[in-house]
């Protein structure tokens, strides 16, 4: 496993459209460790391939218990090939972004999500999340097609820098877990 450097914004390897992964082999799973690795070293809790550089279509979620309100359950994930296949309601809440670091902006986003993706034994899944979860997972979908969370903020007032002490464990800066 090796903690992997983290594309910044600006980098034009974040606005790539990522490639769909055939099959899930040795080197895609090793990718996948090291990029839970990448992760939790941030910490954040999500990260997609693009913000190390590389341009498939696979990204990490490491929600830990009671991390979104008390009593909330550990999310842990790694899709491939994700895609959303119904999307509910719209919520608005903050977001941060590793790839943007120090920055959080109100964004948009669909309330629950059902999510069509392989795992690692490239065996087809579905799942369905909602609320801050379904964020994460927005966010790093949007990843994979070159969006950032800040193409995505319509009150552009609402974009401000974040203290470093909270972006380090606030549930925003969470989201800059990705
Ligand atoms: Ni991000």
């Amino acid at each position: 496993m090796a903690i992997l450097d983290i594309v910044l914004e600006g980098d034009p390897r974040l606005r790539q459209k990522a490639h769909r992964i055939r099959t899930v082999d040795d080197s895609i799973r090793r990718l996948a460790a090291d990029m839970h690795e990448t992760m939790l070293d941030a910490p954040g809790v999500g990260l997609a391939a693009p913000q190390v550089g590389i341009p498939l279509r696979l990204f990490v979620v490491h929600v830990p218990e009671n991390y979104v309100e008390e009593g909330s359950p550990e999310t842990t994930l790694t899709l491939v090939n994700p895609e959303i296949v119904k999307a509910q309601g719209r919520v608005l809440g903050y977001e941060g972004c590793l790839s943007i670091p120090g920055w959080t902006g109100e964004v948009p986003r669909s309330d629950r999500v059902t999510i069509k993706a392989i795992g690692l034994d490239n065996r087809p899944l579905k799942i369905k999340h909602e609320g801050w979860v379904a964020r994460v997972l927005q966010h790093e979908i949007d990843h994979l097609d070159g969006v950032l969370f800040l193409d995505r903020v319509e009150d552009r007032s609402t974009i401000q820098e974040v203290p470093e002490t909270e972006e380090a464990e606030g549930p925003v800066e969470a989201l800059s877990a990705d």
